[in-house]
C-alpha cells in the first residue's frame, strides 16, 4: 500500500524547485549547502534567522518563505547543541521532528533535508525516513472532517545516493506493524471485539502467515478455563489466535520464537468492576496482542528470514449473570487450579492458557509475554519505561539493548521466590492476586508458574502502550510499544 508523504532518497543539492528542509545545529551557523543558497539569496536566510530569535534548540522549527529562485520555502530544523543525535534513536526522532515542522505545509512540495556538518549514512538515512513516517501517524477515522497531514513527496539528500532510491521497504515495513498496533490500541471497544480483532490476524495470511482462530468450543474441548472464565461474562466469545510466519529459507529444524500477547479488549474490571474515572482507557488492555500482532506484520511484510509464532489470548472482561466471580476456582489448561480473588487481575488467568497452548504446540526457544498487566508497574516506572520480567541474563542484557536501540525503553524487575510465596492459595493451587504491594511483580510470578521453558521473559507494558507524553514519532494515543523492539530483537537473534 502506498503510504503518504512519499519519501525518497536523492542527493544533496540545492533543489530547483519546491523547499527545502535545513537542520543547523545550535552556535554552528548554516551548513555549507545553507551558506552557499544564502549567498544567493544575498543573505536573506541568514537575517530571517536573526529576526525570528532561532536558537536551533532541538525540536525547535522555523518556515520562511522565499519565492526565489524557484524557492517556495526554507524550514529550519533545530539539532539542538547535536548531544541528540548522538543518541540511538536521534536521527529516528529527527524524523519526526522534520515532519512536525512540515506537516502544515500545503500542496505538493518536494523537500530536501540537509544536515548540517553531518554526514548522512545510509543507516542514518533510514531511520529519518522512519522518524519521518512514524510521525505521520493520525488516527482519524472516527472524524467527519479528517485532519490533513502533508502529502508530498520528501526527498532526503545524502552524499551516499547518487542516483536516488526509494524509502528502503524494511522502514515501511517496520512502520506498518507500528501503524497496526496503534490502530488496534486506539481502537473502541464497540468496534474491536475478539472476533474483530481476530479477523485483523487474518488478514495476515495475503502476507504469508499461517493464522487459526480457536474459537470458545475450541477451547471448551482444550480445557482452556481461564480465557473461558474471563470471557464469559461478554455476549462477544473469547478466542484464541495463533499466527506463524517461517521465513523464506529458514530449516525445519529451527525452534521459534514465540510471542505471547494479552487481548483484553475492553478492560471493566469485570465484577471487580473499575472505578468509572479512566476506565475508557480500557479500551488499550489489548496492547500485548497489538505487539505481537504488528511483530508479525513487520516480520512477514519484510519476509524476515525467522521462525516467529504469535499466540493471542483475545477477550472481553465485562460484568454480568455469566461473569465469573471472586471465590471462584478454574482449572486452567495446564490442569493447576487458580483460585479468582479479584476478577479485575483478569490478564494473568488468560495469559497462562495461552502460554500453556504455546508450550504444548510448539517447542519455543524463547517465549516472550507482552501484556498490558498491572496499574502496578506505572506506578513503578510510569509511561517511559517497561517492566522486563525474567530470570536469564542473556534475555535481560539482549532485550535492554534492543530497547535502547529501538526506543521501546525496558528496565529489570525481580522475580524470586519470596515473591511467589504470595500467590500460593489456601484451596487452590495458586491465587490471581498477590498481597498490597509489588503488584507487578507478583503478576509476574503468576504468569512464570505456568512456564517450563527457561528461556523465559514477560514484558509488563502497561504504562507504555498507550497514554503517555505524545512525541514527534508517537503522536496518537496509542504508541505501538513493542513492535521496533520486538523486530530488533528478531533482527539480531532470530534471523
Ligand atoms: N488491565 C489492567 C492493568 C492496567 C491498568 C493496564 C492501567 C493499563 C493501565 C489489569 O487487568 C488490572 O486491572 N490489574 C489490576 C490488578 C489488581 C486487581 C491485582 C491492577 O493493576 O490494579
Ligand atoms: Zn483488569
Ligand atoms: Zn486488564
Amino acid at each position: 500500500m502506498a503510504r503518504f508523504p512519499e519519501i525518497r532518497f536523492g542527493s544533496l543539492k540545492i533543489p530547483r524547485s519546491g523547499s527545502l528542509v535545513l537542520a543547523s545545529v545550535k552556535g554552528r551557523g548554516l551548513s555549507v549547502l545553507g551558506r552557499a543558497l544564502d549567498d544567493r539569496l544575498d543573505r536573506f536566510l541568514t537575517s530571517a534567522l536573526v529576526q525570528h530569535n532561532f536558537s536551533s534548540s532541538w525540536g525547535e522549527s522555523l518556515s520562511i518563505y522565499v519565492g526565489r529562485l524557484g524557492l517556495k520555502s526554507v524550514t529550519f530544523i533545530g539539532l539542538g547543541d547535536g548531544t541528540e543525535m548522538d543518541s540511538p534513536t536521534g536521527w529516528r526522532d529527527l524524523g519526526g521532528q522534520v515532519y512536525k515542522a512540515i506537516s502544515s505545509l500545503k500542496g505538493r512540495q518536494t523537500l530536501l533535508l540537509d544536515h548540517g556538518k553531518r554526514v548522512v549514512g545510509v543507516h542514518e538515512a533510514d531511520q529519518l525516513a522512519l522518524g519521518i513516517r512514524l510521525g505521520s501517524y493520525d488516527y482519524n477515522i472516527y472524524k467527519s472532517k479528517r485532519r490533513v497531514g502533508f502529502s508530498g513527496k520528501i526527498t532526503i539528500g545524502t552524499v551516499s545516493a547518487s542516483s536516488s532510491r526509494a524509502l528502503e521497504s524494511d522502514c515501511e515495513s517496520l512502520a506498518s506493524g507500528v501503524f497496526l498496533a496503534r490502530d488496534l490500541v486506539n481502537a473502541p471497544g464497540i468496534d474491536l471485539g475478539p472476533k474483530e480483532f481476530s479477523d485483523y490476524a487474518l488478514s495476515l495470511r495475503d502476507k504469508g502467515c499461517t493464522v487459526k482462530v480457536l474459537d470458545s468450543e475450541t477451547l471448551l474441548s482444550m480445557g482452556c478455563g481461564g480465557l473461558l472464565a474471563v470471557g464469559g461474562g461478554s455476549s462477544r466469545p473469547p478466542c484464541m489466535v495463533v499466527v506463524v510466519w517461517k521465513g523464506p529459507g529458514v530449516p525445519t529444524s529451527r525452534r521459534p520464537l514465540l510471542l505471547v500477547g494479552k487481548g483484553i479488549v475492553f478492560d471493566s474490571g469485570g465484577l471487580s468492576i473499575k472505578p468509572s474515572s479512566g476506565m475508557e482507557e480500557m479500551k488499550g488492555d489489548m496492547g500485548g496482542a497489538a505487539a505481537v500482532l504488528g511483530t508479525l506484520d513487520t516480520l512477514s511484510s519484510r519476509r524476515s528470514a525467522s521462525y516467529v509464532v504469535g499466540v493471542i489470548a483475545l477477550a472481553e472482561n465485562l460484568p454480568s449473570s455469566t461473569s465469573y466471580r471472586p471465590g471462584d476456582v478454574i482449572r486452567s489448561a495446564s490442569g493447576q487450579t487458580i483460585e479468582v480473588l479479584n476478577t479485575d487481575a483478569e490478564g494473568r488467568v488468560v495469559l497462562a492458557d495461552a502460554l500453556w497452548y504455546a508450550q504444548e504446540h510448539f517447542a519455543p526457544k524463547t517465549i516472550l509475554s507482552l501484556a498490558t498487566l498491572t496499574g502496578a508497574i506505572m506506578v513503578a516506572l510510569g509511561h517511559h519505561r517497561a517492566g522486563l520480567f525474567t530470570r536469564r541474563k542473556s534475555l535481560v542484557d539482549r532485550l535492554m539493548r534492543s530497547g535502547r536501540i529501538s526506543g521501546d525503553l525496558l528496565w529489570p524487575m525481580p522475580l524470586e521466590e519470596a515473591y511467589d510465596r504470595l500467590i500460593d492459595s489456601d484451596i487452590a493451587d495458586v491465587k490471581n492476586v498477590g498481597s498490597r504491594y509489588g503488584g507487578a511483580i507478583t503478576a509476574a510470578q503468576f504468569l512464570d508458574r505456568f512456564v517450563k521453558v527457561p528461556s523465559y521473559a514477560h514484558l509488563d507494558i502497561a504504562g507504555t502502550a498507550f497514554g503517555g507524553k505524545r512525541s514527534a514519532v508517537s503522536p496518537s494515543w496509542g504508541t505501538g510499544f513493542g513492535v521496533q523492539l520486538l523486530d530488533h530483537f528478531v533482527r539480531a537473534h532470530h534471523e
